[in-house]
């Protein structure tokens, strides 16, 4: 017996998958005394079938995402395209067929992410996307399970592993911006369209996720005050570095009377604050609770192995619900702690 995957989208995310499941193989194998299978790869056409053959890939590609729908021994659909569309549709699809789903996609997450965790409580199955935030750093496991007996007051983060690359190189090492974006795509780093990491979009997907596993608060991206890095320049770094500070592009929760406020922007850090020291892809999430008092967790936020690390624990956490039949209850066990009440549920 196996357990079968199907993979949608094969880029620099999703063809890490065979690596680690190769690499991980006795391992997950012990784990699950059964192997996990990559049964189909959606394409988007047949030149990108012909380009990842030439790779060595030899997987049953397709190029319709019916083929993988009405596959009924595929039961773990992982979706790695991004963007929001097809992919809602492609994950409703696969939520309402009865198939678990495993995404990094913190765009459809963020701005889609109450409609699809009820349709997959609605189907039973479960939806997991640890790797949307902070890339390697198990982040939102840890806020659903470690910080359920503690309560948040205020979260500071370097959530977009791109813009700190960039302002890394820019700071130390005098970098021009161009030259920064360029290498951070070709690292894999940055989305396919780098908009969004340049301009904090993506570190408010991120924050909008966050809020909900931290604060138990439903915030639209919309609903985030949001600046990037555009308008940075070198003096401002100069300046920063002359009077003891570190420029960078955080994102920021904390609790206010009416409930939670939420902003990414540029900011001048103190060089002794924790954060300061994270640089290059490197992420952090700096916590402030009542119970564990501060805490930092740290590691790569982007970048193929990291990420296609983190799919990976979650598919495995998938297959081991499968196995022990715990998948359509307590559906919520890596969902959301609810701190405050939340005008949305
Ligand atoms: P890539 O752009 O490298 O890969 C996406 C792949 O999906 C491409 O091969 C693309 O094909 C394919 N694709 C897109 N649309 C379709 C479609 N309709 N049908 C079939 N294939 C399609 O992105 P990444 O691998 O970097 O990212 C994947 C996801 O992971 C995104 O949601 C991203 O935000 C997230 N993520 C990425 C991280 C990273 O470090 N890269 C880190 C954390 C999350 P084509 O090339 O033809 O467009
Ligand atoms: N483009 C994103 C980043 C990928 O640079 O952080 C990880 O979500």
């Amino acid at each position: 017996m196996a357990i079968k995957i199907a993979i949608l989208g094969f880029g620099t995310v999703g063809t890490g998958l065979p690596f680690l499941l190769s690499e991980n193989k006795e391992k997950l194998a012990a784990l699950l005394g059964e192997e996990i299978v990559i049964s189909k790869v959606l394409m988007r056409s047949e030149e990108t079938i012909e380009a990842a053959r030439k790779e060595g890939f030899s997987y049953d590609f397709v190029l319709s995402v019916d083929d993988i729908l009405a596959d009924s021994e595929i039961s773990i659909v992982v979706e790695l395209m991004g963007r929001l569309e097809p992919a809602k549709t492609y994950i409703s699809q696969a939520l309402a067929a009865g198939k678990s789903v495993v995404t990094a996609n913190k765009d459809l997450l963020a701005v889609h992410g109450s409609e699809l965790r009820e349709l997959a409580k609605k189907h039973q199955v479960a939806l997991y996307y640890e790797a949307a935030v902070a890339g390697g750093i198990p982040i939102l496991r840890t806020l659903a399970n470690s910080y359920s007996s503690d309560k948040i007051s205020h979260l500071l983060g370097i959530v977009n592993g791109t813009s700190n690359f960039m302002m890394t190189k820019m700071s130390e090492e005098g970098w021009a911006y161009e030259k920064a974006l360029q290498k951070a795509q070709e690292l894999g780093y940055a989305e396919s369209d780098p908009t969004n990491d340049v301009d904090g979009i993506d570190a408010s997907y991120k924050l909008a996720i966050l809020s909900e596993f931290a604060f138990g608060m439903t915030l639209a991206p919309t609903e985030i005050a949001c600046s990037g890095l555009r308008s940075i320049r070198s003096t401002d770094v100069e300046i920063a570095r002359q009077l003891g500070y570190v420029l960078k592009l955080t994102g920021e929760i904390r609790e206010v009377q009416s409930g939670i406020f939420a902003e990414v922007s540029p900011t001048f850090l103190p060089k002794k604050h924790p954060l300061a020291a994270v640089n290059d892809v490197m992420n952090a999430v700096f916590i402030e609770s009542v119970g564990i008092g501060s805490s930092m967790f740290y590691g790569p936020g982007a970048g193929q192995k990291p990420t296609a690390t983190s799919v990976l624990a979650d598919i495995v956490r998938v297959a081991k619900r499968i196995q022990n039949g715990t998948l359509g209850k307590n559906f919520n066990e890596y969902s959301r702690p609810t701190q405050l009440a939340n005008p949305a549920d």
